[in-house]
């Protein structure tokens, strides 16, 4: 069931189509992707969805309720954690929370256990008093998500929530995001990183200067590049080695694409398939030949970019 509808999106800003004619669903309770480099209309989309801007045309629907028509009941429903930090320097962690969370109409008790219960989701419990510009940039961040999450919105809107925090926040930031899913929320997230994406999103839409340019689960975008990966085992030859016979050996097996033997490493092509790297190994084993390493490359969604656009998506 799709949670959130966006048909034929166009927003212009003069004479700039900064999203052109955009379309995507977002399912109830999963991770949504944006992946786009710089300037392709992230978060003009995402403005747009959480009513912040307007729009020239197109249908959106959130919980099949019209933005154009039910604005106020849709701002109920979203959490929006923004691209640029939006906290205030003289309030404290605790009392931003606090603050966010009021507008949205959230009072007393139910106010201060939602806030505390945002700050320990995101690692700030220790730190409720301490004040913005005592804290490091990935803590910032941390409370800028708190801020968008603590009156436990249905549906989460997260612009690039890991730009500039270090490897520990970052991880602390996706457990976070995959909790929430977990615990029911849908939620639409974007960044220009695509291991990021790769990591936590069920569907990931790829856009470029404001349009689509490839829709689906990664496996999906993967394969409408190619259906090949490569592996590299590296191992030791015995003395007089018959390559050719080896090689034919090899080319025979279901699914290898091609054989090359560059010193002591084989390199295989072969169709992405459950079995296929297994059956592969099992057979160098069987030779009795040592593995002394192995190295795959994987089709990943920078090679859909390149492929689709031409250019690289950083
Ligand atoms: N308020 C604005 N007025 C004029 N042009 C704008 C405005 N906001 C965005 N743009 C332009 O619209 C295009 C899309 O910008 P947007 O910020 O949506 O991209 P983005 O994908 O979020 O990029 P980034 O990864 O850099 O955050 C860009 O060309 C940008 O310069
Ligand atoms: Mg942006």
């Amino acid at each position: 069931m799709s949670y959130v509808k966006v048909d034929n999106l166009v927003k212009k800003y003069g004479d700039l189509t900064a999203v052109d004619h955009l379309s995507f669903s977002v399912s109830k309770g999963k991770i949504f992707g944006l992946l786009g480099p710089n300037g392709a209309g992230k978060s003009t989309t995402l403005n747009v969805i959480t009513t912040l801007t307007d729009f020239d045309k197109g249908e959106i629907t959130i919980d099949g309720l019209d933005l154009r028509k039910d604005k106020t009941k849709i701002k109920k429903l979203i959490g929006m954690v923004p691209q640029d930090i939006a906290i205030y320097t003289h309030l404290n962690a605790f009392e931003n929370v606090k603050f966010f969370a009021s507008l949205y109409g959230l009072k007393g008790k139910e106010l201060t256990e939602y806030s505390i219960e945002a700050l320990e989701f995101v690692g700030l419990q220790d730190k409720m008093k301490l004040k913005p510009k005592k804290m490091s940039g990935g803590m910032r961040r941390r409370l800028n998500i708190a801020c968008g999450i603590a009156h436990q919105p249905k549906l989460i809107i997260l612009d690039e929530p890991t730009v500039g925090v270090d490897t520990q926040s970052r991880e602390h930031i996706l457990n976070s995001i995959q909790l929430l899913r977990d615990r029911g929320a849908t939620v639409i997230y974007t960044s220009h990183y695509m291991q990021e994406v790769e990591e936590i999103c069920d569907r990931i839409a790829i856009i470029d200067r404001g349009q689509l340019i490839a829709c689906g689960t990664e496996p999906e975008l993967v394969s409408m590049v190619t259906d090949v990966q490569t592996i590299y085992i590296e191992t030791r030859l015995p003395y007089e080695f018959d390559s050719e016979s080896f090689d034919r050996k090899i080319k025979l097996m279901p699914g290898v694409k091609g054989v090359t033997l560059e010193d002591s490493v084989i390199r295989v092509d072969i169709s992405i398939g459950e079995d296929n790297i297994t059956r592969i190994i099992q057979e160098f084993i069987d030779t009795g030949f040592p593995i002394i390493s192995i190295n795959s490359e994987v089709p990943n969604l920078d090679t859909l970019f390149l492929t689709l656009t031409g250019r690289e998506l950083r």
